[in-house]
């Protein structure tokens, strides 16, 4: 009997120290499929450009599953699917960022292939998104994730990450949404929360959101 005891005993312990992060185990374990996005219409252009604008104060007020559909389409999607190619441009087209979406109901990665959120973790990390107050209970914070093992230049994933920025302001603007890019978080504190691994780099957050 105290062997059985000793070899369960043993059993856990081992599972405990070969269980995978959060972050590594959990995308794909659940998935939330979003509509398709909505890839007509809107404002003008010109419009759009002239409403343009950085918000710091949002309701509390989530955002419809449409209408968060067609912002990660916006921000980062796929609008040539055929060749996995995306609504911003990338230095040699190395798509090396990630976009993250911290939600009320947890952290999320937009699988532009699937057009869909896979949940990384159940925790609501939007506090550790920033030092300014309002990410705390804005509805979305997004998070720009670089893979240093697909594009060794910064440079260009601070690039890159603007292009998807722009993209997601212009999507707000037309929207009535509010947002605005953010540099100030602290990347150790954000990065643990994330689970992120060494090789990921966090390039900036945008926060969106009803304005208040
Ligand atoms: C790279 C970058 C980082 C920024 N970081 C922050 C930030 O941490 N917090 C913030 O409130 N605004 C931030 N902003 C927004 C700027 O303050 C804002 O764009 C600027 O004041 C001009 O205002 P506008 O966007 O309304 O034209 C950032 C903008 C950029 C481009």
């Amino acid at each position: 009997m105290k062997k059985y005891f000793a070899l369960i005993l043993i059993g856990v312990i081992m599972m405990g120290l070969f269980t995978p992060n959060k972050a590594a185990a959990a995308p794909g374990a659940e998935t939330l499929v979003l509509p398709a996005p909505e890839r007509q219409g809107g404002m003008p252009l010109m419009e759009a450009l002239d409403k343009r604008m950085s918000s710091r104060s949002f309701t509390q007020e989530e955002l419809p599953e449409q209408v968060l559909s067609n912002l990660l389409w916006a921000a980062w999607g796929y609008n040539r699917a055929d060749q996995k190619k995306r609504t911003a441009p990338s230095s040699m087209n190395k798509q090396e960022l990630s976009v993250y979406a911290a939600l009320k109901s947890g952290l999320y990665l937009y699988d532009a292939e699937a057009h869909a959120l896979q949940l990384v973790s159940g925790e609501d990390i939007r506090s550790k998104t920033g030092s300014q107050p309002f990410v705390n209970s804005a509805p979305l914070n997004l998070i720009f994730v670089a893979d240093s093992k697909k594009q060794n230049s910064l440079t260009s994933s601070y690039a890159n990450a603007g292009f998807i920025s722009q993209n997601v302001y212009l999507f707000c603007a037309s929207e009535g949404l509010g947002t605005v890019v953010r540099g100030w978080f602290n990347e150790k504190s954000l990065h643990q929360a994330m689970g992120l691994g060494k090789d990921r780099k966090i390039i900036l957050c945008q926060t969106v959101g009803y304005p208040k």
